[in-house]
């Protein structure tokens, strides 16, 4: 069994070696718990191995960013898909994949235009809803025949949001590894297995993010004496 390591090693020993490469993983978490820089991080190792990546990109990822995280290493190998619509997602996610020398596909993220689309009432719903399952389905299948790891980030909105119910029933089935980011109150992270095909539920890890991307907390200081 393949995996891609994020070379963040305490999720590298949470997730037996890193992603999956014949199955979608499903990072959910808030803005902030470090979705997007696992992603770029990703991005990176799997450019250092050789291989393109595909990402399509619904938020605007800042190039900084990307530059820090990949540091010396060149980033053109990423060929990045913006999508503005629901629709356009649907098509350029199938066109992401046909990338040849893949080693990654990111989906950063998954459910941004989902929610925009819903908010044009029932039919809007219906078809995102067709639309957002037709991209887990092509993608699984993608991975299972090309071997290759898909990473897709899930945004999860504060507040009421009636939104998030349908679509991570959705996730859920069709996704095989299923992650959890969270932010604690001291500004490192949190990542939490919620589902996967040989982890254990409930394992977990605890990482920050700095200047190349996600690492390890840490040694804490000596106590005073
Ligand atoms: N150069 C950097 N050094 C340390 N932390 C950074 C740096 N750049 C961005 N961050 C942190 O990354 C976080 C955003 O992470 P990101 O992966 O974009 O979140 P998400 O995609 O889950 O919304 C912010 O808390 C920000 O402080
Ligand atoms: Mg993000």
């Amino acid at each position: 069994m393949q995996h891609l390591a994020t070379q963040c090693p305490p999720l590298d020993v949470l997730l037996d070696g890193g992603l999956e490469a014949d199955a979608i993983t499903l990072v959910f978490g808030e803005g902030g718990s470090g979705k997007t820089n696992l992603a770029l991080q990703c991005a990176r190792e799997a450019v250092a191995a050789g291989k393109r990546v595909a990402y399509v990109d619904t938020e605007g990822v800042s190039s900084i960013r990307l530059q820090q995280v990949f540091g010396a290493l060149d980033a053109e190998p990423v060929l990045f898909f913006t999508p503005y619509t629901i629709e356009e997602q649907e098509r350029l996610v199938s066109n992401a994949t046909r990338v040849p020398d893949l080693g990654l596909v990111v989906v950063d993220s998954i459910n941004m235009h989902y929610r925009l689309a819903i908010d044009g009432g029932a039919d809007g719903e219906s078809e995102a809803a067709r639309s957002l399952y037709k991209q887990l389905h092509h993608l699984t299948g993608f991975a299972r025949q090309a071997q290759v790891p898909v990473l897709i980030t899930g945004q999860v909105y504060g507040g009421e949001d009636a939104t998030q119910p349908f679509a991570r029933r959705v996730m859920e089935h069709l996704v095989k590894a299923l992650v959890r980011f969270e932010k604690r109150p001291d500004g490192t992270r949190k990542a939490t297995i919620l589902k996967h095909r040989s982890i254990e539920e409930g394992r977990s890890a605890r990482f920050r993010i700095a200047g190349h991307g996600l690492e390890e907390l840490g040694v804490p200081p000596p106590q005073p004496l």
